[in-house]
Order: C-alpha cells, then structure tokens, then sequence
C-alpha cells in the first residue's frame, strides 16, 4: 500500500494566550491548546515545575509527581510494570508519560479526568501513591514557605487563605502544557522532507503501520501532525480474562457502590479487578467495558513495559500480541467485549521487524538514551 502522508515543512510558531510566550512547536505536533481560564506566564510554569517536584506533598516525604514521571525517564517510572507510592504501595496500572499529555482530550487510561487541572488533584490524595487524608498539608506548606508565598502573590495575587488547591492544580498543569516532544527521525521523514531521517526498514515498518497493520485507526497520523491517538478507548484484551468469568457481577456491584459514593480513583488504583473494568468504571456503559485510551505512541521505545497494567515486556511482545489478534498465545480465547478493531494480522518475521524500527523511530532527540 502506497502512503497518502505528505506533510507540510513548516516551523509552527504560536503564540500562547496573551502574555506573549512564543513558543515554537516542535516539528510533527499542533499547537499546544490552552484553557482560557488558565493562560500560561513564565513564573506560573515555574511555580508549577516546583509543585511537581515537591515530595513534601506526601505523607512520607518521599514521594513527588516526578519519582513516577521522572524526566530522565522520559516522564514515566520505566522500568516498572506499575507504579511505587508511599511506603512501597503498588497500584495497579503503568504510568503513562506526562510528555504531550497536553494534547489528550481526557487524562488517565479511563479518562476519568476531563483536563491536567483536574488530573493533578488526584496524587496528592490517593492512598497507595502520595497517600494525603486531604490538601490541607499542602496548603499549610505552600501559604507558608516564604519562597511559595511570594512565587503565588506574583502569578496568582493571592496569598495566606486565598490559596487553595486550585491554583496548585492550575500551576501543575501549566508546567506540563510544556512537556511536549515531536522532533523524532519519523518527523524529520514525514513532515521535514527529510527522506534520510528513517532508514529502510522504519520505512517500510510505516506502511505496515498505516497499511496491514492497520494500527494508524487508533495510533492516528494526520496531515501536519500526528499524536497517535485517536482519544478513544478501546478494549484490545489485555488481561481482561482476570475477571471475564464473572465480569457482569462485579461491575453491577462496583456500579452499585459507586451510586453510594465510592471515590473511583481510588478504587481502579487500588483493586486490580476494578482496575479491568476500564472506562465502565467512568460510564458504567457495557459497551466500555475493559476498554482504555489509545495511548500515545512517541518516545515508546524507551518508556517500557507497556499497556494500562504494564502486563507487556517489550515492543516485539506487542507486536506479537497484535499480530495474533489480541492474544499473548494464538490459540487463547476472544473476550466477548473485545474491539471490532483487533482481527489477527499474521504478520510475517519480516514485518514484525520493521513495525519495531517504525517504533523506534519515534523517540525524539531529548529521550534518546
Ligand atoms: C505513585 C506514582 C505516581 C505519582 C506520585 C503520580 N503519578 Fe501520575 N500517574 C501514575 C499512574 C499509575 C497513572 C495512570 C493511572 C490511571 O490511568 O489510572 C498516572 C497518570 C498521570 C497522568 C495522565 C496521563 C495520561 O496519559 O492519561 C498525568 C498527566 C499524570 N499522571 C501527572 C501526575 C501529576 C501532576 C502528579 C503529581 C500531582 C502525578 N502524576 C503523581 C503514577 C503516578
Ligand atoms: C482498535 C484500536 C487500536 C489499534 C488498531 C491498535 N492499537 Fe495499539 N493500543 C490501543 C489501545 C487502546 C492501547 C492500550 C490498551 C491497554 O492498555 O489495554 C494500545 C497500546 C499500544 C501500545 C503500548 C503503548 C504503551 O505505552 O503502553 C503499543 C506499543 C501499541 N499499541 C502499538 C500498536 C501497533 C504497532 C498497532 C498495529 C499493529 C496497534 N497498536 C494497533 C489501540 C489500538
């Protein structure tokens, strides 16, 4: 299959809100969008770096944003399958990178948070990651901490009690909206002209992509960009067995717990049955059920293990595990809910090799190991 991607050359300088922050997009992303009600400043975004770094906003002292999405590490906790709060505590799924988070139209595997606003306020009081009763720690420390009360008055006007968790949250998420990478050899090939920058086998590993594949319907690439999500939540079949027996049960009682005022963020991340229910858990729609959010494909290659539980080792695992139709094994079962989208692909040796050098050509220059 031939591939109609021609992209445009074009150095995208935009302009972000009104303060007059240029920022130039790096090649092969869009324009980062930015809430009206939330417009970026230099010190806001430095205020909001501090905040992310800060391990005083956990009940151990410990533990930060960052020890889970740590910038070396390409904004992940690779090598880890799930994620290490406070005191050792695992949860239950792999965490995502922060990098072009910006971009997703909802946060979280389930999308259960509509924005990085509404995202960041959940860490702080999740018992097996930051493990806080509630904010009022990190309001006692932020309107109190010299360097805080000043960083605040200057980017909000605000000081002593007129702080609260909403300009926390507002400040984080401005210093991720510059989290962003594109700039990969997969870049420079498509939208830079530059028909070196991927070597044969990346090239033809890209028409097995948008071709046999057919992984560009979920990982999409667009004309002048590509994010490589489509934002829509899918059920592939990843671990869905662990409760497939009795899943109807178990979600009409989760269902039942949530009307009684269960906290859904603490429940997927502390049970790994709740855990596989995807975004029922968000909906409570069947049709959603074990389903989750196409993630971003960029800087794949050194974020691993992969999926929403970290259950994947390495590239040519997936790949495998796509080629046989959603199944570690060939021979395993299809889960009744699964995608319409995942048909075995029988994709050759050859193939498989060149889809995993289309991956690792998606790494941008500042997470090259
Ligand atoms: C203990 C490890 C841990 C800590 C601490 C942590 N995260 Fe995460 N983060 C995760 C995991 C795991 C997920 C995925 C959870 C899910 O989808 O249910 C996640 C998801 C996210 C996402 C969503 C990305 C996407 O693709 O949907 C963002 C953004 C994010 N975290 C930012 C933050 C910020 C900001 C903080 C600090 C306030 C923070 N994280 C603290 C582990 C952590
Ligand atoms: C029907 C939509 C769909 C199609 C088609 C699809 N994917 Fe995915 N992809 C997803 C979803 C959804 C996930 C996360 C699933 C989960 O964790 O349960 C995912 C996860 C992944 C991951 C893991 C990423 C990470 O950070 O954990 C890789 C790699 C990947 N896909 C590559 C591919 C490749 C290569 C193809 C084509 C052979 C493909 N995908 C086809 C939707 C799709």
């Amino acid at each position: 299959m031939k591939l109609k991607l021609f992209g445009v050359s074009l150095l995208a300088v935009t302009t972000l809100a009104t303060f007059g922050i240029a920022q130039a997009e790096p090649l092969g992303l869009p324009p980062v969008p930015i809430p009206a009600d939330n417009p970026q400043t230099p010190e806001k975004i430095k205020l909001g770096d501090k905040l992310f770094h800060d391990e005083r906003f956990s009940t151990t002292g410990e533990v930060s944003c960052a020890t889970c999405h740590e910038r070396e590490k390409a904004f992940t906790d690779t090598p880890l399958s799930v994620s290490v709060g406070i005191n050792n505590l695992t949860g239950t799924r792999n965490a995502p990178t922060v990098i072009n988070s910006a971009y997703l139209h909802s946060q979280f595997w389930d999308g259960r948070e509509p924005d990085l606003e509404g995202q960041s306020g959940q860490p702080f009081i999740n018992p097996v990651e930051m493990g806080l009763e509630n904010y009022q720690p990190i309001l006692d420390i932020v309107r109190t901490d010299p360097e805080y009360q000043q960083q605040f008055k200057t980017v909000f006007g605000k000081s002593g009690e007129e702080i609260s968790i909403e300009e926390v949250k507002k400040a984080i998420a401005s210093f991720e909206r510059t989290i962003i990478s594109g700039d990969s050899p997969f870049d420079r090939y498509l939208y830079g002209g530059d028909k070196s920058a991927m070597d044969e086998s990346a090239i033809r590993g890209l028409e097995v992509f948008v071709g046999q594949g057919r992984c560009v319907s979920c990982h999409t690439i667009s004309q002048t960009h590509a994010l490589f999500t489509d934002n829509r939540f899918h059920n592939l079949g990843v671990s869905f067995d662990l409760i497939d027996k009795d899943v109807k049960a178990m979600a009409d009682e989760f269902s039942r717990a949530k009307k009684k005022g269960l906290n859904v963020d603490i429940a997927v991340l502390g049970n790994k049955n709740i855990s596989e229910l995807g975004r029922f858990a968000v909906t409570d729609n069947y049709q959603d059920m074990g389903s989750f959010r196409t993630p971003t494909l960029r800087n794949v290659a050194v974020t691993s293990p992969y999926m929403h539980d970290g259950s994947q080792d390495s590239l040519d695992e997936v790949i495998e595990f796509y080629s046989n139709g959603g199944r570690i094994n060939e021979d395993d079962p299809i889960n009744p809910f699964q995608s319409g989208g995942i048909r075995p692909l029988n994709l050759s040796d050859q193939q498989k090799d060149d889809l995993l050098a289309f991956m690792q050509a998606l790494t941008s220059p500042e997470y090259q190991e």
